[in-house]
């Protein structure tokens, strides 16, 4: 397959419009519970990990919360509406475990299940195809008062939940997906603190990492159990790195390039689609765990098989060996005491991220050299860009063209993926619509919808139009 060599330059080898995707291509847009709902109180919720962390001054830009988020809780109809009107046939979307089972373990919640029914209906009413994640960060802050991620029976509670979603809507839901991005869930969450709940300590963290490895599997075992529709898919979302040694003939670049994908994309990728932890991981965290906490047999159920492999990206890594050790404690790389990130020359979005839409088409390659026999789904790209409403002739708009160029080089690279012979089913664009960005809060605004925060008034963005042509058409609009 033919790679592209790293080179720090431009991104417009990948402004190509014209270009078909296969019959049958997933064209959807993607969102989670906690970015979106609000009504977080409501019929029967209890706080999840990001209401305690939210609420905790300091944590979150302006001291936003999910409380309110984009009301999609009340706004349902409307927003399903507007899916529709993008004319896009998949929706993935996130349950929020502390609706459905609002403890972590036991009581059920009538009224959760109830919500997400009607969400799910209401997606195959408009022939929207539901594509369902579990676990998108919001852990019951009961689990977390006993450990969370920490403590194994997070897992078991999870595959509990998974049971008990997929007795009520598995004779609908097109694809499951266990976990969002289990690295942030990890690292952000355990090691560096930025995200719910907040902690700092390296051992938590890789501890985190191997529970949600085995909640991932314990639910997949217990979806299958229970689950009805005869053609519905299994499937987990991880965000791989694209990773590039700063200068690809030193060894010791390429080494540190070799321990980032260790952590990031091996330590989750080779349990789930393997049943192996890597070797290096183990070895490059050896002074802070001996893994002992992977019990015998923990590795079989991890690897259960999966129908589809999610993929988030969003920009690339250039790292090299630094001279100097330094703490890997308090960031979200355990261990990495050697490691320096490079900046990247070029574009960046509004979160400061570098624009390589290259960075897809390697990761695309790699991952499916890596592993083969897995289709591959893109379940989020997109960009964050400072966006305002304009009024003109009587009509609300928004001028969004960096963000349209962003989507048209990034499908432009997924579409060179495909011809390069990678299973590329389908592709997500992060996000439906503005929403709660995490530990940014709504400052940052990744929609191709855009939401007035005040009236809650929705306005589709230039980008949204442009992504309605491509997925009416299958072909890349100018
Ligand atoms: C990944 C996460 O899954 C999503 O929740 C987040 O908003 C986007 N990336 C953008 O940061």
């Amino acid at each position: 397959m033919e790679r592209f060599p790293f080179v720090m330059s431009t991104t417009d080898d990948f402004r190509v419009s014209g270009l078909t995707f296969p019959e049958g291509f997933t064209f959807g847009s993607a969102t989670a519970a906690y970015q979106i709902e609000g009504a977080v109180a409501e019929d029967g919720r209890k706080p999840s990990i990001w209401d305690t962390f939210s609420h905790t001054p300091g944590k979150v830009a302006n001291g936003d919360t999910g409380d309110v988020a984009v009301d999609f809780y009340h706004r349902v109809d409307e927003d399903l509406d507007l899916i529709k009107s993008l004319g896009l046939r998949a929706y993935r979307l996130s349950i929020a475990w502390p609706r459905i089972i609002p403890d972590g373990t036991g009581d059920v919640n009538e009224a959760g299940l109830a919500f997400y029914e009607r969400v799910i209906d209401g997606l195959i009413a408009r022939d929207i195809e539901p594509v369902v994640t579990l676990y998108h960060w919001d852990l019951p802050q009961t689990l977390e008062d006993r450990g969370g991620w920490t403590n194994r029976e997070t897992s078991y509670a999870f595959a509990e939940y998974a049971r008990v979603v997929g007795e009520r809507l598995g004779d609908r839901i097109s694809v499951w997906t266990t976990l969002n991005e289990p690295w942030c869930a990890a690292y952000l969450g355990y090691a560096n603190g930025h995200h719910a709940p907040g902690i700092q300590n390296e051992l938590a963290s890789l501890q985190a990492v191997h529970h949600l490895n085995l909640a991932h599997g314990l639910a997949l075992i217990e979806l299958r159990k229970v689950v009805t529709k005869p053609d519905a898919k299994y499937s987990v979302t991880n965000n791989l790195a694209s990773v590039y040694a700063a200068d690809p003939s030193n060894p010791e670049d390429v080494d540190a390039k070799r321990q980032i994908e260790a952590l990031r994309n091996r330590a989750f990728t080779d349990p789930q689609l393997r049943g192996v932890y890597p070797a290096d991981l183990l070895e490059d965290t050896k002074h802070i765990t001996d893994w002992s906490f992977v019990q015998d047999g923990d590795l079989e159920l991890i690897h259960q098989p999966v129908d589809v492999v999610g993929i988030n990206y969003y920009n690339i890594d250039v790292v090299k060996r630094s001279a100097e050790e330094h703490p890997s404690q308090g960031t979200p790389f355990p261990g990495a005491t050697r490691v320096e990130w490079v900046d990247v020359p070029g574009p960046v979005t509004a979160m400061g991220w570098n624009i390589q839409p290259k960075g897809l088409y390697d990761l695309l390659v790699s991952t499916h050299e890596l592993y083969p026999e897995y289709d591959l789904v893109i379940t989020e790209n997109g960009a964050a860009f400072d966006d305002g409403v304009v009024e003109e002739g009587g009509e609300r708009r928004v001028h969004d063209p960096e963000r349209t160029d962003f989507l048209l080089r990034h499908f432009a690279a997924a579409h060179r993926a495909i011809e390069a012979g990678v299973p590329l089913t389908g592709y997500f664009v992060w996000s439906l619509m503005d929403n709660f960005e995490w530990a940014f809060g709504y400052e940052k605004r990744f929609g191709i919808v855009h939401v007035d925060y005040e009236t809650q008034v929705r306005t589709k963005k230039d980008s949204a139009l442009w992504y309605a042509k491509l997925a009416a058409t299958g072909t890349i609009p100018e």
